[in-house]
């Protein structure tokens, strides 16, 4: 029988021939469980109640978004990815780049607003070639030439592209009211 079992015979119970003692957890164990109980709390109030602190996946963002702000401002615009145009999306700087590229060479078919006149409606849920980043920079790069698009990629060059995609990505969900919907329902 080891030191600390010694002398607590009348906490000692016996039960299908095993001995069990009552003993007292270990201080140093009760410090860490409520050590960490503590700090959970605190955790869980700091990053998901008050929000003072920024969690793993908004460090995350953030910093895709600066790589793509980078590479738009060393005028590296190819082949950024879909994250990157979502974050381009957000940039009020490519917005605005990207709206005067659209007033002035898409506008004419998609209208003002994008709302829609011999191309489709930008704005709405439904897309004929799809609406994730991807499928939208693809098709505006590509175009569709027997449907009346034209590939944009050999004039605009691939920043400005990337630049416009970003724009029309920006209109996603605004629902102005212009061409009747064109294509499959997206969310
Ligand atoms: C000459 C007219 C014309 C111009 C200019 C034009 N488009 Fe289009 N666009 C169309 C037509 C027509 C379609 C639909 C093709 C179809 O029905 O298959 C289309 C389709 C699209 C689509 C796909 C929509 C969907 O529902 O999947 C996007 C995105 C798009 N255009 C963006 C642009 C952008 C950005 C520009 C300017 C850089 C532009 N278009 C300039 C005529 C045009």
């Amino acid at each position: 029988m080891s030191a600390e079992h010694q002398g607590d015979q009348a906490d000692r119970h016996v039960y299908d021939d095993i001995v069990e003692h009552d003993n007292p957890l270990p201080r140093w164990w009760l410090v860490t469980l409520y050590g960490t109980i503590f700090f959970s709390l605190g955790y869980y109030l700091h990053f998901h109640v008050f929000k003072t602190g920024p969690t793993p996946t908004d460090e995350l963002a953030a910093e895709n978004t600066a790589a793509a702000k980078a590479l738009i401002a060393q005028g590296k615009g190819a082949n950024l990815g879909p994250e990157a145009l979502l974050a381009m999306a957000q940039d009020e700087k490519t917005i605005q780049e990207g709206s005067a590229t659209f007033q002035q060479m898409c506008a004419s078919c998609h209208g003002d607003k994008a709302e829609g006149k011999i191309g489709p409606n930008l704005t709405d849920q439904y897309w004929i070639y799809g609406g994730k980043p991807d499928s939208i920079y693809k098709v505006i790069s590509q175009g569709v030439s027997e449907k009346g698009m034209p590939a944009w990629e050999t004039s605009l060059g691939p920043r400005k592209t990337q630049v416009v995609a970003a724009y029309v990505l920006s209109l996603k969900g605004k629902n102005l009211p212009g061409k009747e919907p064109q294509g499959q329902q997206e969310d």
